[in-house]
């Protein structure tokens, strides 16, 4: 199993119940590698600085939700040179036309035009595949948001595989069931995704909150203005707020929405209880964070081990696929 994150931004409720609490189930079941997309996050531009620091940030936050280094394999990107050099493979299995079909690529090139944008924001998904394939990972658990990168990378395996002979394990994408975390939606916007791009920050819950702001963005979350009986339901395309808000409250108490929703009969209350559930889901998070920053010596080797190990798997599979295309071994 495989799934990687972006050093960028600030850690949110989306990627935490989307993506990391079920990696942190995941890791007992099976051979699992995480993976901080470091190179991914060039793709856009970054100061050098923050990219380091956020690196780092991103590492101590992915342990303080309890991923156990000496369980799973936690690495960056960047110290596992076989990434680049397969998605220059892969590059050579993927179409101009398939990488434009992208929608990540779409939106993030609808302001500022395609002609400025970073060669590698195009190439981003082929780099995804990379990291995927790498590991023989069959199983990628991801927010619904990755559902089309996930599709590409199962094209490009069975293309390179048909092509050259079977090389690589076609992987499938293990997306959480809807009103379960797939798609966390932003309070104030609660028809789009909860973002680290988010054009107002008072939709996102950040992982690090401390519990006045998180209970003060749930409290002015967006609902609307049906309050009569029956307002409180699930039904996430005629109620978009209060689903949400149904669905977050689920997921930090181990219920499903509608079965919730039977407890509440107007949203004063609901967002109380929605607001002290995620201060409390979140607070043991914050604690083994507060006390990894105090000591990075931990991250460091929990990537120093996780590079070494993730190296010697990746090696062995770009050797496969160098030999699949006929490029020669050093003598
Ligand atoms: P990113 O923030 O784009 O690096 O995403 C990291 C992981 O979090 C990916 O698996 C995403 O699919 C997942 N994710 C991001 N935003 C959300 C959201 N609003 N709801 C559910 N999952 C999300
Ligand atoms: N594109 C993913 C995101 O934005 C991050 C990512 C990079 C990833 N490589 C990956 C996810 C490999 C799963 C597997 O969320």
């Amino acid at each position: 199993m495989l799934s990687g994150i972006q050093p960028t931004g600030d850690f949110h409720l989306g990627n935490y119940l989307g993506a990391l609490r079920g990696w942190v189930e995941d890791q007992h079941e099976h051979d699992s590698y995480f993976c901080v997309v470091d190179l991914h996050a060039l793709t856009i531009p970054r100061d050098p600085a923050e990219l380091r620091a956020k690196s780092m940030e991103c590492a101590n936050l992915l342990l303080a939700v309890g991923l156990d280094p000496d369980v799973c394999t936690l690495f960056l990107q960047s110290h596992v040179p076989e990434h680049a050099e397969l998605s220059w493979l892969l590059e050579c299995t993927a179409s101009m036309g398939e990488l434009r079909r992208m929608t990540q690529f779409k939106e993030k090139t609808a302001r500022g035009g395609e002609e400025a944008a970073r060669v590698g924001l195009f190439t981003y998904p082929v780099l995804q595949a990379a990291d995927i394939l790498l590991y023989d990972a069959d199983r990628v658990p991801v927010g619904d948001d990755q559902r089309q990168h996930l599709e590409l990378t199962r094209d490009l395996a069975t293309r390179f595989n048909q092509r050259y002979g079977e090389t690589f394990v076609v992987p499938a994408a293990a997306i959480p069931a809807a009103g379960r975390g797939a798609r966390i939606m932003d309070l104030q916007q609660p028809t789009a995704k909860m973002s680290k791009s988010a054009e107002s920050p008072q939709g996102v819950v950040l992982l690090l909150d401390p519990p006045e702001a998180i209970e003060r963005k749930v409290k002015r979350a967006v609902t609307d203005a049906d309050t009569g009986t029956g307002s409180v339901r699930y039904d996430p395309a005629a109620k978009p707020g209060v689903s949400n808000l149904l669905e977050l409250l689920g997921l930090a108490t181990g219920r499903a929405p509608a079965q919730v929703a039977a407890d509440y009969s107007q949203y004063g209350p609901l967002k109380v209880d929605t607001a002290a559930a995620l201060v409390e889901l979140l607070r043991p998070i914050q604690q083994r964070y507060w006390e990894l920053t105090a000591d990075p010596g931990v991250a460091e080797k929990a990537l120093e081990q996780g590079a070494d190990k993730a190296h010697s798997v990746a090696s062995v599979t770009l050797r496969r696929a160098r030999h699949s295309v006929g490029l020669l071994p050093r003598p």
